[in-house]
């Protein structure tokens, strides 16, 4: 089915209608689920529990273990982590399993275990549809359950400031809004299916530089207004059982020992009762538990098990409360309680979810596909590509193989195994990150499949000469460009490596209808841009990908990503010109005050006015759209109407999208919602957008609250953060938010 049609759409009308479309604008309103329900109970149950336990079995539940290696701690499925249980009580080990774009498999240790590899999450972020996630995040909880695995490590949701990062594919881009909506959607996934989910790396592990021994300085009220909001407002959506604190320092203390960040904010101002689990290797002291971590991830990996004797003798010489002790664990049983662990069965059989698990990921995929350029050649627009043609040529980056991945601990061994995989070597000891993988199946098996009788010629594009040559005798040529990803580095430059650039203008140069379909974990420098037809940002797309790619390269399905990160026109542009700390040795002491502070992303772009190769937000499709009746209202918050029509020939999905650009006389770009609105031709649908106030708020860390300012705000709406075409000004009364 095409995916565009697959999006819950309300009833096909022509015309204005006048029912707020509600069902996919985003709702910024904390939901029902049961990690909420009977709350009271469940803190009382969770307390009765841990008042049951000794001392010894609290330790039990307090300490994890690494099981990616033989032998397996006794009792462990194999997987990232395992906590063992306490059988005496009923209560089962927690089996940890990474994480956000599928069940991994790390080491093999579940020999020929494979599973459904999902489009990254800064895909499913692009897809601007928290549906799209949220059914990302029940697959992972079906498919974890089916292994045994209670606890889904996902919910990545650091802010995407550094566009060089090397985890930047595995979060939701660079806006807290978008990034917590979209984050908070897939933990509410994961959890529905009985299995705790993760947020995680709490917070500000924004790049993989020098990430065990980087001091984030930046103050807490700018933290608050971008990376802690995204936690802040995933957490409120999904609810998820646990917090894994990061590897970096804030403010001086490690992110895991880090008291204003574990116990001040997330536990007293956002109240949350679920338990803090550390990164694996990130504890540095067993007083981390008085400071608010509640469970020492893989003990192994520390330098001491700092959550075994050495809290005991803490316990002992008085300098770590008992009463710690006993929050935490209660903490940690709350959270198993509220996801239904100790009567739930694991379950699901794992054949019946198979078909509809892959036509999720096919689905999500071509949701996150942004489609960049699509110049006009002769009559029509290069994309999407005619059927009639005689000869196609088809280059690079692998696709007689398979879709690229990014690397470490979320990389998943995906259904059908690697199609391709070319170890990268190793620049600081963990060689098994660096690995470039390729998902099958094969985006060239997906476009010859399409264009039976025609002419499908394939060369690797090491040849740039002969790529040319050949191009020059076809009708249109595809040239497939990727740059790999992973943990534990960032990457070294915004441009393509591998002479991928150069073969791009030489394909573009022998052939006009040349389209570039790019695999990317974000922003590339594109130098080629103005000679070549057509661009397509495809992310990583995972299992679902070549199916994707080639529906939308012919038109099956009409694109309608956008992108959740800035394009930048050149890395000089950037609040900073290489990536903090990444020239120096592994481990090296770095400080990094951001520049941009709260205003990544976009705002920093509108605030240097630097004009962006691609806009946040920013994205085609195959037909067109129309903003019209812009109505917004004030008092407490903003409301903003608008309608919405699809003026072009063929259904979509639109997502306009709403920004204040001043607000109480100053300037400064926000996000304040979007609608993703799928539209027959010719269709109309007003939408409603009502603004949670922190987005127009500023944080005073001086008082501890929010504080909306009285007056004047700007909001304008449109297609991406740098164009605005509709504006309209309400006024706000002050007011003042709890924190
Ligand atoms: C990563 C986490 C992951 C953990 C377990 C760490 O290296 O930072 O995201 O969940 O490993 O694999």
């Amino acid at each position: 089915m095409n995916a565009i049609l697959d999006v819950r759409r309300p009833k096909a009308r022509a015309g204005v209608s006048r029912r707020a479309a509600a069902l996919l604008s985003v709702c910024l309103f904390p939901l029902f689920t049961p990690f909420l329900a009977g709350a009271a109970d469940l803190n009382g149950e969770a307390r009765k529990l841990t008042a049951s336990l000794t001392q010894d079995e609290k330790f039990v539940l307090l300490r994890g273990y690494l099981a990616v290696a033989v032998p397996k701690p006794p009792g462990a499925i194999g997987s990232a982590g395992f906590v063992p249980g306490v059988p005496r009580l009923g209560i089962p080990a927690l089996q940890e399993t990474d994480a956000s774009l599928g069940i991994t498999n790390p080491n093999n240790i579940r020999p020929g275990d494979t599973a459904v590899a999902l489009p990254s999450s800064v895909a499913t972020a692009a897809s601007f549809d928290p549906d799209i996630a949220y059914q990302n995040g029940a697959l992972l909880g079906r498919q974890a359950a089916a292994r045994g695995f209670n606890v889904v490590l996902g919910g990545g949701v650091d802010l995407a400031r550094e566009p060089r990062g090397g985890r930047d594919f595995e979060y939701s881009g660079e806006d807290p809004l978008l990034a917590g909506m979209m984050v908070g959607a897939a933990v509410r996934g994961t959890q529905d299916q009985h299995v705790i989910s993760t947020v995680k790396h709490f917070a500000a592990n924004d790049q993989e530089s020098q990430r065990n021994t980087l001091d984030v300085e930046m103050a807490w009220d700018a933290l608050r207004e971008s990376d802690l909001l995204a936690f802040e407002i995933a957490i409120e959506q999904g609810h998820p059982g646990a917090v894994m604190c990061a590897y970096n320092k804030i403010n001086g203390g490690y992110s895991c020992g880090n008291k204003m960040l574990l116990t001040t904010i997330l536990k007293h101002d956002w109240a949350y009762p679920g338990f803090v689990l550390s990164d694996w290797g990130g504890v540095h002291a067993a007083g981390d538990l008085t400071a608010g971590l509640d469970q020492e991830s893989a003990a192994e990996l520390d330098a001491q098990r700092f959550f075994a004797d050495p809290l005991r003798r803490a316990i002992d010489a008085g300098t770590v409360p008992q009463a710690r002790v006993d929050d935490a664990v209660t903490r940690i049983l709350r959270s198993m309680l509220a996801a239904g662990l100790m009567k739930q069965p694991l379950t699901a059989p794992r054949q019946q979810t198979q078909a509809a698990d892959a036509a999720i990921a096919r689905r999500a995929a071509a949701a996150g596909i942004v489609l960049l350029q699509n110049e006009k050649r002769d009559q029509d627009h290069t994309l999407p590509l005619p059927r009639t043609l005689h000869t196609l040529l088809v280059v690079g980056a692998d696709a007689d193989a398979g879709v690229q991945a990014g690397g470490g601990s979320s990389q998943v061994t995906p259904v059908g195994g690697y199609a391709r995989e070319i170890p990268l070597g190793a620049s600081n000891g963990l060689e098994f990150f660096r690995v470039s993988a390729f998902d099958p199946p094969a985006p060239l098996a997906a476009i010859e499949a399409r264009l039976p009788g025609v002419h499908v010629l394939w060369v690797d594009g090491r040849s740039a000469k002969q790529a040319a040559f050949l191009a020059a005798g076809a009708d249109a040529a595809i040239v497939f460009a990727n740059q790999w990803e992973g943990e534990s580095s960032d990457v070294p430059d915004l441009s393509l490596a591998g002479g991928q650039d150069g073969l791009i203008a030489a394909v573009a140069a022998a052939n006009r209808r040349t389209v570039v379909v790019l695999e990317t974990g974000g922003p590339v420098l594109m130098p080629w841009r103005d000679r070549v037809g057509a661009i397509l940002e495809t992310w990583y797309a995972g299992n679902g990908g070549a199916e994707a790619i080639a529906d939308v390269l012919f038109g099956q399905v009409n694109p309608g990503g956008r992108l959740p990160v800035t394009f930048p026109a050149t890395e000089a542009d950037l609040p900073n010109r290489s990536v903090p700390g990444m020239y120096l040795p592994s481990g090296a002491p770095v400080n990094v005050t951001y520049a941009e502070g709260a205003d990544a992303g976009y705002r920093w772009f509108a605030r240097a006015g630097k004009k962006p190769l691609y806009p946040f937000g920013f994205g085609l499709s195959y037909t067109s759209y129309s903003l019209s009746n812009l109505r917004v209202q004030g008092g407490a918050t903003l409301t903003v109407s608008f309608d919405i029509t699809n003026s072009g020939t063929r259904a979509g999905a639109d997502t306009p999208q709403a920004y204040v650009t001043s607000r109480a006389g100053r300037p400064g770009l926000r996000l304040i919602g979007w609608s993703k609105t799928a539209l027959a031709p010719g269709e109309t649908h007003r939408v409603t957008l009502t603004a949670d106030p922190r987005v127009l708020a500023d944080f005073i860390a001086q008082g501890n609250k929010w504080h909306v300012p009285a007056g004047s705000y700007t909001v304008c709406i449109g297609e991406s953060a740098q164009n605005l075409p509709l504006t309209a000004t309400a006024q706000l009364d002050s007011r003042d938010l709890a924190p």
